[in-house]
């Protein structure tokens, strides 16, 4: 793989994603793993990230020089970069000249390899107070901007590069292509971490660890749990079983999406759980979000578990038992917990909502490696349909938080009709990539005058809550199109009874967040 050593930004991840968009298999390691743990993983390169440290500060993290001997090529990044100065013995500076966003570039050699064949000017994205003023011996400098004087620097022989900014953000220009650059170039490495070759490799992987054993796996309906049974099944085909819980929660044409045309393509075995009624009743009169969520959750369980005994039950022998569940745990995830098998666990565990310890399931995670962008591509290889491949996210307590009081029946229908009317708009609208969830709210509690043909109505408000985000921990309200707002405003008060306005919400997150409840 190409090791992205992650010195403590936001930036590892996103490193490790472009590497990937150069068909590259990357994987990131926090700054505190040894020399001999990199070296351990084979590294075909390391990338250094960014950071908020100076390297002269107090306890900053360090580069060993080790690293830049070990003969496999490396590039640095911003703090990375100023790291490699230091382990190498050149200059780094507090010159007052900080540069912070678009800044100029003047690229000296665009023969490098770094800059092969791109423009002498070029617009980069900094973060920098301190500078390198002078490069470590045996460095040929190959850029400069006002604030940097070495903004980058190349070194063929011992194959180390570096630059002051930030390739990996979309407002460097040429970022994407000086880090291919150094990937194809300077390492020498092929990209071949295609989506076909993805979904043979973990394919193999998940054969050798499910064995002849058994395998179940809660279906949602979401992209992971999809893609993941579909990897599963492609790999151990009818060993698999999976649960799909019909809770009543789900917009319109969830439930027959995932029954029809998920099993159509990939060929599941299905069990599907009626528990519509049962949902229904536990919630009835209940309208603190809170207490809906720990009822939607609860239900889920108990549900879930008896399907899951019943599937052991009727699916599994003494010889083959159902031994594994399947879970949708991404790579950020993995990451986030600290990359190591029993932190992710515990997290991952958590996902599906605390199944009973007496199940004692072993996990299969066959997606742990993978971004979301990732998982919609191996979707896609294994034809997955592209309804299901391109849902945007959904909560799991589903319409049940959608609905400001009470949940009844009535209600949902509503809700489903405004849900299904606004979604076909934004798709017409080509808006779909550039949303990244848009849920759609019944204020069920609250009514307001309106008047339709000669008469007074008396309705329910719909809020239509468009958001884009990277990652729905921060979001901001998606500008719309007026005209696109208006077609919706006007399909959903025409043609859904109980619904006489429509508003939108202008909310960033924070203060608000996405969803209502
Ligand atoms: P909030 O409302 O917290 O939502 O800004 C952040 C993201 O999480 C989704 N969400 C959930 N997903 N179970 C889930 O699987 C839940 O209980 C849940 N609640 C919120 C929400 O749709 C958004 O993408």
């Amino acid at each position: 793989p190409v090791l992205v050593v992650d010195f403590g930004a936001q930036y590892a991840q996103l490193i490790a994603r472009r590497v990937r968009e150069a068909n590259i298999y990357s994987e990131v390691v926090p700054h505190t793993a040894s020399v001999d743990e990199l070296l351990a993983k084979d590294p075909a390169a390391i990338v250094l990230s960014g950071g908020p440290s100076s390297v002269y500060e107090e306890g900053a993290p360090e580069l060993d020089r080790a690293v830049l001997e070990a003969g496999v090529p490396v590039f640095g990044m911003c703090y990375g970069f100023q790291a490699m100065v230091q382990a190498l013995g050149g200059t780094v500076a507090h010159t007052g000249l900080g540069e912070y966003g678009s800044t100029p570039a003047t690229v000296s050699d665009a023969t490098s390899t770094l800059f092969n064949g791109q423009p002498h000017e070029q617009s980069v994205w900094m973060s920098h107070g301190d500078s390198v003023t002078e490069a470590p011996e045996g460095m040929q400098v190959t850029a400069s901007t006002a604030g940097a004087p070495v903004a980058a620097f190349e070194d063929d022989e011992r194959r180390l590069y570096g630059v002051q900014w930030h390739p990996e953000v979309m407002h460097s220009t040429f970022g994407q292509r000086v880090l291919e650059n150094f990937l194809y170039k300077g390492a020498g490495i092929t990209g071949d971490w295609t989506a076909a070759n993805v979904v043979e490799e973990l394919v193999g992987a998940i054969r050798e660890q499910v064995g002849e054993s058994r395998v179940l796996c809660a279906l949602s309906g979401g992209v992971d749990s999809s893609v993941a049974a579909a990897l599963v099944q492609k790999a151990v085909g009818d060993q698999l079983t999976c649960v799909f819980v019909d809770h009543g929660l789900l917009r319109a044409n969830e439930a027959e999406q995932v029954e029809k045309d998920f099993v159509a393509a990939t060929g599941v075995d299905l069990v599907v759980v009626d528990a519509k009624e049962r949902f229904l009743s536990a919630l009835a009169g209940v309208s603190d979000p809170e207490e809906k969520r720990k009822i939607i959750g609860r239900e889920f369980i108990r549900v879930f578990e008896q399907a899951a005994r019943d599937v052991v039950g009727s699916r599994g022998d003494d010889e083959h038992p159902v031994e594994f569940l399947v879970q949708g745990t991404l790579y950020p995830d993995v990451v986030e917990s600290g990359g190591g098998t029993g932190a992710a666990n515990i997290k991952s565990h958590h996902n599906v909502g605390g199944l009973p310890d007496d199940l004692q399931f072993k996990l299969v995670e066959p997606l742990r490696s993978l971004f979301k962008d990732e998982v919609r591509q191996v979707g896609l290889e294994l034809g997955v349909p592209e309804a299901i491949v391109w849902r945007q996210p959904f909560p799991g307590p589903g319409l049940g938080i959608r609905i400001v009081g009470e949940v009844t029946a009535e209600r949902l229908e509503v809700l489903r009709a405004a849900d299904a009317i606004a979604r076909h708009e934004l798709t017409a609208a080509g808006l779909d990539r550039d949303i990244w969830q848009c849920p759609v709210v019944l204020l069920g509690d609250v009514r307001s005058v309106g008047v339709q043909g000669d008469g007074r109505t008396y309705g329910h408000p719909i809020v239509l809550r468009p958001v884009s985000s990277e990652d729905a921990m921060t979001a901001d309200w998606t500008r719309v199109p007026y005209d696109v707002l208006a077609k919706i405003s006007t399909r959903i008060t025409n043609e859904v009874r109980e619904v006489n306005r429509v508003v939108l919400d202008v909310t960033s997150k924070p203060p608000g967040t996405i969803e209502w409840e």
